[in-house]
């Protein structure tokens, strides 16, 4: 019997990345998983690989920054797989730029995906997990914890995550929904290789405290620990930040 077994889950950003290992980790634990994808055939091809593990994955094109969209997918999970119980919002994009050289689609775009499409999945969740009983788990950063230079929006969007896991765990404390999140360090995905173009005059003595001696971790580990955060074994763990970064939050 698995942890997950008939608990469907929601994944966003599950076409790449943490996101697609976190939602192979769910179904192979007996979780049906809704892949939630801007890139549609990534998702598809996450939600085939789980079929050909003997697992449920369908796949949904959402733009996670665009309510409509988002309020589509979920309506559409739903109704084809069942209620929702695990939430995973993985969905993320940033890249370095001097703060004074940084246009403001950039930040707007970065917010709009990293904090305010963590936002809309939660809240279009939430009519499924209340009284019912769910578990959301929001993927921050580092960054999102302490300063790293050249990532203003991404630090912001990411701080954002921190206090918006913390005010949704006090809000929906008594209604069975449990919100926690992992604010991971570097983790090899093809998000780290958009983050290794660095502007012009880079102070590299500035960028070694974000970068741990252990090197970075794969996402796997990263989803272990997701799924063990979103199973019954953390019933009474709610609103906490929990750090995995080869230890450069210390
Ligand atoms: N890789 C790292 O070093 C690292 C470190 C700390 C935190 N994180 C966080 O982990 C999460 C996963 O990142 P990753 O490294 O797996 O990145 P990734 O680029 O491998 O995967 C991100 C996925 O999100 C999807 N996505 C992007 N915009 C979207 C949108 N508007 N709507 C829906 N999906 C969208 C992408 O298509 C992609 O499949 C992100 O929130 C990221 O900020 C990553």
């Amino acid at each position: 019997m698995g942890r997950f077994d008939g608990r469907v889950a929601i994944v966003t950003g599950a076409g790449s990345g943490l996101g697609h290992a976190t939602a192979r980790q769910l179904a192979s634990e007996g979780a049906p998983v809704a892949c939630f994808d801007i890139a549609v055939d990534a998702a598809e091809k996450t939600a085939a690989e789980i079929g050909e593990h003997g697992g449920v994955g369908r796949a949904y094109r959402v733009d996670v920054s665009d309510p409509d969209s988002v309020a589509a997918a979920m309506s559409g999970a739903a109704s084809d797989l069942g209620r929702p119980q695990v939430i995973v919002n993985s969905a993320g994009i940033g890249r370095f730029a001097h703060t004074h050289e940084l246009p403001f689609a950039d930040w707007q775009r970065i917010l709009g995906v990293n904090l305010t499409g963590t936002f809309l999945v939660c809240q279009a969740a939430l009519p499924h997990l209340m009284d019912g009983g769910g578990s959301i788990v929001n993927i921050a950063s580092n960054a999102g914890i302490k300063s790293q230079p050249y990532s203003i929006a991404y630090c912001a969007s990411k701080a954002g995550v921190v206090h918006l896991t913390r005010c949704l765990a006090d809000e929906y404390l008594k209604r069975g929904v449990r919100v926690n999140c992992v604010a991971p360090g570097g983790m090899e995905t093809p998000l780290q290789k958009a983050f290794m173009e660095f502007p012009e005059g880079v102070d590299w003595k500035a960028m070694r405290k974000v970068i741990s001696p252990l090197g970075n971790s794969q996402p796997e580990e990263i989803a272990n620990v997701v799924a063990f955060i979103a199973s019954d074994a953390c019933r009474y763990m709610t609103g906490s930040i929990v750090s995995i970064d080869g230890g450069i939050t210390v």
